[in-house]
């Protein structure tokens, strides 16, 4: 079931968190539906193991060809390994990045975007959708180099992408977190690693301070709620050192190891305190 992260007669914001096998294969990640009236949109819907069920669910509130976008925070396969079946069941329009236009048709089977994506500039803009206005924010290099976020004027969610993201089951990513300090431990090593630098954060931070945020909405993990957590996070990222900020000479050598290809281990990174 998804949960509901706000609703009105018209408008409603659904939080998809457990839609893909927790073998521990496959990162836990959200997929969001925001539905205004008889219309809507995905958000970073996922590869293929999520289509069936967020396709299910979209179909409850609108039929599928009044879809209006599919919308991408970044190209990864996580965000829209799906992409082809969205372009096929449904008529949907992809919103995503100008730096990614051109490379997202190679999720699909040849002519099934044509005259179908809505490429994004850097600056990003505001997109009608149903009777209110989706803000496409700026938010390259958090991690990808041609990325947005996406305000939600009317229930003032931030949906985050990558960013805020915390290693958690599906089960747990459906309770929002309301206290920063005890959930540090779940993003903290994800976020040293994948976020570039801790320029962007802070470039990210000044700009956000301006908006009126009732709850953070990332792609992974829990949902960040509340003034008080809100600030702490921004608090938290403006002075977190991260990606090139890391990395010197020690990571640049040609490498000795031999890799074992018959061991099999989860990537550190995304372990719950990270590498
Ligand atoms: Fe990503
Ligand atoms: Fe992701």
């Amino acid at each position: 079931m998804p949960v509901e992260l706000y609703r009105d007669d018209h408008h409603a914001c659904l939080m998809f968190t457990d839609l893909i096998e927790e073998d521990g294969q496959a990162v836990q990640s959200n997929q969001f539906l925001i539905v205004d009236g008889d219309t809507g949109a995905v958000i970073d819907p996922g590869g293929n193991l999520a289509f069936n069920e967020l396709y299910v669910g979209m179909s409850r509130h609108f039929s599928p060809h009044k879809l209006a976008y599919v919308i991408a925070s970044h190209a990864d396969p996580d965000i829209i390994g799906s992409l082809d079946r969205w372009m096929t069941s449904t008529s949907g329009l992809l919103v995503i990045s100008r730096v990614w236009e051109r490379f997202a048709p190679h999720f699909t089977k040849v002519g099934k975007t044509d005259n179908r994506v809505v490429g994004v500039p850097d600056g990003g803009g505001r997109l009608p959708l149903g009777r209110h206005e989706l803000w496409l924010l700026p938010a390259h290099f958090m991690h990808s180099e041609g990325n947005f976020q996406f305000y939600d004027p009317v229930s003032r969610i931030l949906f985050t992408g990558d960013l805020g993201v915390s290693m958690l089951s599906g089960q747990q990513a459906k309770t929002p977190v309301t206290e920063l300090a005890p959930h540090i431990r779940f993003m903290e090593g994800f976020h040293r690693r994948y976020m570039v630098s801790n320029k962007i954060l802070r470039l990210w931070v000044r700009m956000v301070r301006q908006l009126d945020i009732a709850m953070l909405v990332p792609q992974h993990g829990a949902p960040i709620s509340g003034a008080a957590a809100i600030r702490d996070f921004l608090d938290w990222i403006e002075t977190l050192a991260c990606g090139i900020d890391l990395f010197d000479e020690r990571a640049y050598q040609l490498p000795q190891t031999v890799i074992d290809p018959h061991s099999r281990r989860t990537a550190p990174v995304l372990r719950a305190v990270g590498g």
